[in-house]
C-alpha cells in the first residue's frame, strides 16, 4: 500500500480561495444577524424614547467617588409614576455637597450632569469638557451686557488671553526697593565681609519648608513668624510663597546700627513711632550710665557727607538725649531704612513708611502651585528675574511658557493637563454653604429603603 502524502501545501489546495464571493445561506443570516438587529433595537430604543420611558438604558458605572451609592440609585434618581428614573435634578447632587454657583452676571445655570458626566466610571468627576465652558466662554455674555473679561477663549494652548498682569504699562505695585540683578552676581559681599552667591531660593521658598533662612536675623525672628501665619491664611490650602521679609532674608546682610557707642546694637526693624521711642530709651539709659558725655564734642558723622553739620555741645542731659537721637535719625531715615523704603516727610516730626504692597497673588483668576513644578528651574519659568534691577518689573512668566506643557492632549496624552478646569476654578467656593448630612449608612449603601423624600 503506497501511503497518502500530505503536505500542509496539498492540503491548502484543497480550499476554495473564492467561497466567499458565492451567495450561502448561513452568510445570509450573518449578513442579517450584524446589520438587521441592531438597526430594530435602535428603532425599539427611539420608540421607547418616545414614549418617554428610560428603563431602555442601562446605566454605566457609577465615578469613582459616588461608586459607593450603586446600590441606591434613588439618591440622585427620583422614582416617578409611570417611569421608573426621572431626570436628576440639580437638588438631588445639592443634597449632598453644596456647588455655588459661578459668577453673579452669567446669563443661564448649566444643570450639573451636563458639565459632570454620571456613568461612565469618571476617575475624577470634576474632570469636565473644554466644551462646557466655551459654551459661554466662546462668546462671552453677561447680565449687564459688558464681559469685564476676554470674550472669547476655544482653547488653551489655541486661544486664550495673555495673562492681564503682564499687559502694557502694568508695573508691580510693590515698594520695598529690590535689585535682583545686584543681588544675584557671584562674590556679593555677605555677613561678616564675607563674599557670597546667592540664589531665589535665599529669599523665596514655599511656605512649610521647615529649612532654617540662611541670611535671617537671629533676634528678630517672632516677629516675622507673626506676617506670614497672617498672609497664610489669605492665600488658601496650596503651599504658596513666603513674603519676602527683612528678619528672614534681609537682616544679616542689612544691619540697622544706630550709633558707635553701642558697638553693633541695632534699631528694632518697626515703625519709625517704635525706632523714635527706642532711642530715647538706649541715649536715656547711657547718658545716665556716663554722665560726663554730656560735654563731649560730637565729631561730625562722616557716614552722611550731605550734612556738613556744626558740631553742638550739649547743656544738659536732656539736651544730649534730644541731640544724639537727632543725628541716628538722620541716619536711618536718609540712609539705612531709605535703601529699602520710601519714606515720606509730610505729617509731623517723623516720616511715615511707605506701604510694602507686595503681591501674594498675581493671578488671582487662576490657580496656581510651584509644587507640582519643583523639578524646573525657577529662571525657566522666572526668566526676566535675573537681570531685573527695579521692583516695577513684573516678573511672572507668560503663557507661551505654560504652553509648551500645558497643551490639548494629543492621541499619545504627551503633554500636561490643558483643559480649563486644571487652572480655574468654575464654583466660587467662598459661596459654599454647609450641608447637613441626612442619610444613614443604611440608606446610603442601599441596604434600607431612602426615608427622606426628595425636595
Ligand atoms: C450619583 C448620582 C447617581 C446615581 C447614584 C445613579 N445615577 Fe443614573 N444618572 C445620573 C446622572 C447625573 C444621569 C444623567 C441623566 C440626566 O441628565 O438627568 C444619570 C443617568 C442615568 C440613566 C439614563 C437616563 C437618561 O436620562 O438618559 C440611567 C438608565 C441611569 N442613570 C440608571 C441608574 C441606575 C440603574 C442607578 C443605580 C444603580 C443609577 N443610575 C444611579 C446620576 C446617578
Ligand atoms: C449621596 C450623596 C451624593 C450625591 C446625591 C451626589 N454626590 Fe457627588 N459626591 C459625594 C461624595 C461622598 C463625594 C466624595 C467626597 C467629596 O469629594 O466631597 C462626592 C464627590 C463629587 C465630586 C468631586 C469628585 C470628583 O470625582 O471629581 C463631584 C464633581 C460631584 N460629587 C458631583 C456630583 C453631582 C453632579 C451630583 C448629582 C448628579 C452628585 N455629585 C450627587 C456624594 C454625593
Ligand atoms: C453659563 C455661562 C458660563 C459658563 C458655563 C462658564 N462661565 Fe466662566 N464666566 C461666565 C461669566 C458671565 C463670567 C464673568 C464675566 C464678567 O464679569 O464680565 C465668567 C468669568 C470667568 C472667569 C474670570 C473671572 C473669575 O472670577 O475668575 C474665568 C477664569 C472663568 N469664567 C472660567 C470658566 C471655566 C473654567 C468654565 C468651565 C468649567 C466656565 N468659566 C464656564 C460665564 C460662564
Ligand atoms: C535678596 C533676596 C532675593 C533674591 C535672591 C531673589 N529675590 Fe525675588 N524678590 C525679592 C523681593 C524682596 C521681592 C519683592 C519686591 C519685588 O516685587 O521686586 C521679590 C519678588 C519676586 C517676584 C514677584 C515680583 C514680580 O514682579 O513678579 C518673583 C517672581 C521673584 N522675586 C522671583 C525670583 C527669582 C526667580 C529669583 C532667582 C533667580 C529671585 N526672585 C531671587 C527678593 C529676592
Ligand atoms: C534691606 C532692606 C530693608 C531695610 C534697610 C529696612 N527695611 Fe523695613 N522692610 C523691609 C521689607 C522686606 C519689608 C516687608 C516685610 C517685613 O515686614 O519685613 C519691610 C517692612 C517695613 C515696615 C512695614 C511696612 C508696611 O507694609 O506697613 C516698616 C514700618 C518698616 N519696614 C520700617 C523700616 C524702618 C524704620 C527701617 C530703618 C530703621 C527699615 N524698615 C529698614 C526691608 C527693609
Ligand atoms: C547676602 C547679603 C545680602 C542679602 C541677604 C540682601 N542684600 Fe541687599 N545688598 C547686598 C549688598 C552687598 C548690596 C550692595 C551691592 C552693590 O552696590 O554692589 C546690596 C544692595 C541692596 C540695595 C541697593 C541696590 C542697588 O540698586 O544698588 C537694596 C535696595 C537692597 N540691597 C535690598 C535688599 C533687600 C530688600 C533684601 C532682603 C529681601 C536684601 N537686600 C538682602 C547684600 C545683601
Ligand atoms: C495652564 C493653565 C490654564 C488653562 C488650562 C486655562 N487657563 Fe484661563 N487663565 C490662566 C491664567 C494663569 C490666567 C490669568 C489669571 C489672572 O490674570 O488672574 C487665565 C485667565 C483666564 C480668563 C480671564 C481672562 C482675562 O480677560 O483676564 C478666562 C475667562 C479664562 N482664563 C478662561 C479659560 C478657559 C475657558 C479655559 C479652557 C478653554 C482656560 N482658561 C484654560 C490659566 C489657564
Ligand atoms: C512653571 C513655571 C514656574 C516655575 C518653575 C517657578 N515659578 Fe514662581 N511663579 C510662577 C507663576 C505662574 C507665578 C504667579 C502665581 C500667582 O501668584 O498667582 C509665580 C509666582 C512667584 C512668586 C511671587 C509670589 C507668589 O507666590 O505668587 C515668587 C517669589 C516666585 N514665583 C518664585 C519662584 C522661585 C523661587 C522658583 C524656583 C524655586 C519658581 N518661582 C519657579 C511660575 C513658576
Ligand atoms: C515642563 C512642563 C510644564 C510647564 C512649562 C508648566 N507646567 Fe504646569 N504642570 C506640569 C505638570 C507635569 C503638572 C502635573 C501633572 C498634570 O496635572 O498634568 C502640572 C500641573 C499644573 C497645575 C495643577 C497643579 C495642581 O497641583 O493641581 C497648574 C494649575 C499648572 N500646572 C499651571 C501652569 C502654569 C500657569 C504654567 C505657566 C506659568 C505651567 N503650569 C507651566 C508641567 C508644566
Ligand atoms: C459648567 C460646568 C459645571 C457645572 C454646570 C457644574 N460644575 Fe461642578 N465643577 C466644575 C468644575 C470645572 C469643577 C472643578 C473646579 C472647581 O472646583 O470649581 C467642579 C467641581 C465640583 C465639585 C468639587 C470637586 C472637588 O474637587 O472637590 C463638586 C462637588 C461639584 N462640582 C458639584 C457640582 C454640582 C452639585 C453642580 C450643580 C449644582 C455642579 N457641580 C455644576 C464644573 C461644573
Amino acid at each position: 500500500m503506497s501511503q497518502r502524502t500530505r503536505t500542509t501545501k496539498t492540503l491548502a489546495k484543497r480550499i476554495d480561495l473564492q467561497y466567499f464571493a458565492r451567495p450561502h445561506p448561513f452568510r445570509r443570516w450573518r449578513l442579517w444577524l450584524s446589520v438587521g438587529v441592531p438597526l430594530i433595537a435602535l428603532g425599539w430604543v427611539v420608540g421607547q424614547r418616545a414614549e418617554g420611558g428610560q428603563k431602555a438604558y442601562s446605566s454605566g458605572p457609577l465615578a469613582h467617588s459616588h461608586a459607593v451609592f450603586t446600590q441606591q440609585c434613588g439618591l440622585c434618581h427620583v422614582a416617578r409614576t409611570g417611569a421608573f428614573f426621572a431626570h436628576v435634578s440639580d437638588q438631588a447632587c445639592l443634597t449632598c455637597h453644596d456647588a455655588p454657583v459661578h459668577q453673579p452676571e452669567q446669563t443661564f445655570t448649566p444643570q450639573c450632569s451636563s458639565c459632570h458626566v454620571e456613568h461612565q466610571g469618571a476617575i475624577r468627576l470634576a474632570a469636565t469638557s473644554d466644551a462646557s465652558c466655551m459654551q459661554c466662554h466662546a462668546n462671552l455674555r453677561t447680565r449687564d451686557g459688558q464681559p469685564h473679561y476676554a470674550a472669547s477663549i476655544g482653547g488653551f494652548d489655541r486661544q486664550h488671553p495673555e495673562f492681564s498682569v503682564l499687559a502694557p504699562g502694568r508695573t508691580d505695585p510693590g515698594r520695598i526697593k529690590l535689585n535682583h540683578y545686584v543681588h544675584l552676581q557671584p562674590n556679593l559681599m555677605g555677613p561678616n565681609n564675607t563674599r557670597v552667591e546667592m540664589s531665589c531660593d535665599d529669599c523665596h521658598r514655599a511656605t512649610g519648608s521647615g529649612e532654617t533662612w540662611p541670611y535671617a536675623s537671629t533676634e528678630l525672628h517672632s516677629a516675622a513668624l507673626k506676617l506670614t501665619s497672617q498672609d497664610l491664611n489669605q492665600r488658601g490650602s496650596k503651599a504658596p510663597m513666603v513674603p519676602p521679609a527683612f528678619a528672614w532674608h534681609c537682616a544679616a546682610c542689612h544691619t540697622l546700627q544706630f550709633d558707635n557707642r553701642f558697638g553693633n546694637a541695632q534699631v528694632p526693624h518697626d515703625k519709625p513711632e517704635v525706632v523714635h521711642a527706642f532711642l530715647i530709651k538706649q541715649f536715656g539709659e547711657y547718658i545716665a550710665a556716663h554722665p560726663a558725655a554730656v560735654h563731649e564734642v560730637e565729631a561730625s558723622n562722616r557716614e552722611l557727607p550731605e550734612r556738613a553739620r556744626i558740631p553742638r555741645v550739649a547743656r544738659n542731659a536732656s539736651e544730649w538725649v534730644e541731640f544724639r537721637v537727632e543725628d541716628a535719625e538722620h541716619l536711618l531715615w536718609l540712609k539705612t531704612c531709605k535703601q529699602c523704603h520710601t519714606l515720606n516727610f509730610t505729617g509731623g516730626p517723623l516720616p511715615e513708611v511707605a506701604k510694602s504692597s507686595i503681591t501674594a497673588r498675581w493671578l488671582p483668576h487662576a490657580e496656581f502651585d510651584h509644587q507640582a513644578h519643583r523639578a524646573m528651574a525657577c529662571t525657566a519659568c522666572h526668566t526676566r528675574a535675573p537681570n531685573s534691577r527695579d521692583t516695577a518689573d513684573i516678573l511672572v512668566p507668560s503663557i507661551q511658557i505654560c504652553q509648551q506643557c500645558h497643551r490639548e492632549q494629543g492621541p499619545m496624552k504627551e503633554s500636561a493637563e490643558g483643559r480649563c478646569f486644571e487652572c480655574h476654578q468654575y464654583h466660587d467656593w467662598s459661596k459654599a454653604k454647609r450641608t447637613k448630612g441626612r442619610f444613614s449608612i443604611p440608606e446610603l449603601r442601599g441596604t434600607a429603603r431612602l426615608r427622606m423624600p426628595k425636595n
